[in-house]
């Protein structure tokens, strides 16, 4: 049931992007969408974490100068089609201060369950107003994310 509202939203956003100038008039069916979800088990979405298992990351003052580069070999092969360093859209946000915009575990949350969060997270849903695209799911493991967040952080000036 909820995959299948998932999919619903997708096809729905996919059909708001392509056609941006129609999308109020259909405004009423995407947030009685968003109210089923929210019924259908999360009626508390928290925007500072997100949704997913991360919770809590421990970052280490100090850059882990061998995760980051991990991170960055990730970054080129996955995310820099979309993603600029600088703060430059390109067709995602670029990515200059987004680790110290969210917390380690939105951040972790969001790249390894982007579908789930695109459909909850206010500030993801103002993203997507502007970029016209959902960010596809990169099948990242748990390590990616983290590598790819030391690698963000090493960007934001961490060292
Ligand atoms: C096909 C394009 C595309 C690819 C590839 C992509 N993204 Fe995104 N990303 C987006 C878009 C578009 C958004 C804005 C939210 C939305 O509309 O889904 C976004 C948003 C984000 C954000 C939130 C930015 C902010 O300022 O709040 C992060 C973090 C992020 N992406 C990380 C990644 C990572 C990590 C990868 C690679 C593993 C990646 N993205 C690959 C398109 C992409």
């Amino acid at each position: 049931m909820k995959k299948l509202i998932v999919t619903s939203i997708i096809a729905f956003s996919i059909y708001a992007c392509s056609n941006p100038g129609s999308e109020n008039k259909d405004g009423s069916s995407q947030s009685k969408v968003n109210k089923e979800l929210t019924a259908d088990g999360n009626p508390s979405y928290d925007p500072k974490r997100g949704e997913g298992k991360f919770e809590n990351i421990e970052l280490p003052a100090t850059l882990d100068v061998a995760m980051a580069q991990s991170g960055k070999q990730i970054y080129e092969v996955k995310c820099a089609s979309c993603h600029k360093l600088s703060d430059e859209r390109l067709v995602g946000p670029g990515w200059k201060g987004v680790s110290t915009k969210h917390k380690p575990e939105w951040i972790m949350n969001f790249i390894t369950n982007p579908d789930a969060m695109i459909d909850q997270d206010p500030e993801l849903q103002a993203q997507l107003e502007i970029c016209l695209v959902r960010m596809p799911d990169q099948n990242l493991s748990d390590d990616d994310a983290r590598h790819l967040l030391e690698f963000m952080r090493q960007n934001d000036g961490v060292q």
